[in-house]
């Protein structure tokens, strides 16, 4: 583990119920700049560890340092978005971005928040939308703004839990796409957990390997980082281009064979 870490969680494990941690001894570090994608079957814990690095939720055990302090708490440094939106109803697109923006950036005048905000607005395709309410929006746009309000706040860090599932095909791929560049630009450091294995083969440098918790003949055993895979492939990869290039397959079987026979009892 790289001592100049950015971000470096040591022995984190979280109990609900005693005896049957849901994850234990969860060591891992991130470079800023990386992008690490974490994949594992439901219920591992994935959702609790970002909440964790959010500071949303404590860990039972063990701690989280950022930048060599350890986290308390959530900050505007880490920006979120969530596996379903957590959106402010009584308030329009505009001004659910626009608050963000204006808790990030006190100092900025009003007509330099409305154009950062229309510039992310538009980046995920709502720019028709900014004056209308969550409850007029489809779930796949509130999903949207959600990651819009995340990307302008342009935190150091960006804890992203699925967050585009509930979106089609071809806004996935754009907004992936937006991602891809907004990070590398900014050196943002991103931790994202997905459930597709070509997502994380194009976006992420490594991708962690989390294991469920399971019963075995020795007894209980946490879920737990079972590998962390680095992705070899060239970082310049596009969406299209990427099942041409050598390595991609023996990296997907790898992932897709964990997931069948590894990842759970
Ligand atoms: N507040 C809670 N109280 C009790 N159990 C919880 C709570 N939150 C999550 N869990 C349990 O912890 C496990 C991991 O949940 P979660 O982190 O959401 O998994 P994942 O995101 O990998 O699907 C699940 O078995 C879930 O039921
Ligand atoms: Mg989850």
């Amino acid at each position: 583990m790289s001592p100049s870490a950015f971000l470096k969680v040591e022995n984190l494990a979280k109990a609900f119920m005693l005896e049957r941690p849901v994850f234990a001894d969860v060591n891992f570090a991130l470079d800023q700049g990386e992008f690490v994608c974490i994949i594992g079957h439901s219920g591992c814990g994935k959702t609790t560890i970002l909440n964790v690095l959010a500071g949303l939720d404590t860990a039972s055990e063990g701690h989280v340092f950022m930048d060599g302090r350890e986290l308390n708490g959530p900050g505007l440094e880490r920006g979120v978005v969530f596996q379903s939106h957590a959106l402010m109803p009584w308030l329009s697109v505009r001004r659910n971005i626009a608050f963000a923006v204006e808790s990030r950036w006190p100092e900025w005048k009003r007509a330099q928040v409305d154009a950062h905000v229309r510039t992310f607005v538009d980046m995920v395709g709502l720019t028709a939308a900014l004056d209308r309410k969550p409850s007029e929006l489809s779930g796949g746009m509130k999903q949207r703004v959600g990651i819009a309000r995340a990307f302008a706040i342009q935190p150091r860090m960006l804890l992203l839990d699925e967050p585009f599932g509930a979106l089609d095909a071809l806004t996935r791929g754009t907004i992936q796409d937006e991602l891809m560049g907004i990070v590398r630009e900014t050196r943002q450091t991103v931790f994202m957990i997905t459930h597709d294995v070509d997502e994380a083969i194009l976006l992420a440098d490594r991708i962690l390997l989390m294991s469920n918790g399971q019963d075995t003949a020795e007894g209980y055993v946490p879920g737990r980082i079972a590998e962390v895979v680095a992705n070899p492939l060239p970082r310049e990869r596009t969406r299209a281009g990427l099942h041409h290039l050598g390595g991609y397959y023996e990296l997907r079987n790898h992932i897709v064979d964990f997931l069948v026979s590894r990842a759970r009892a």
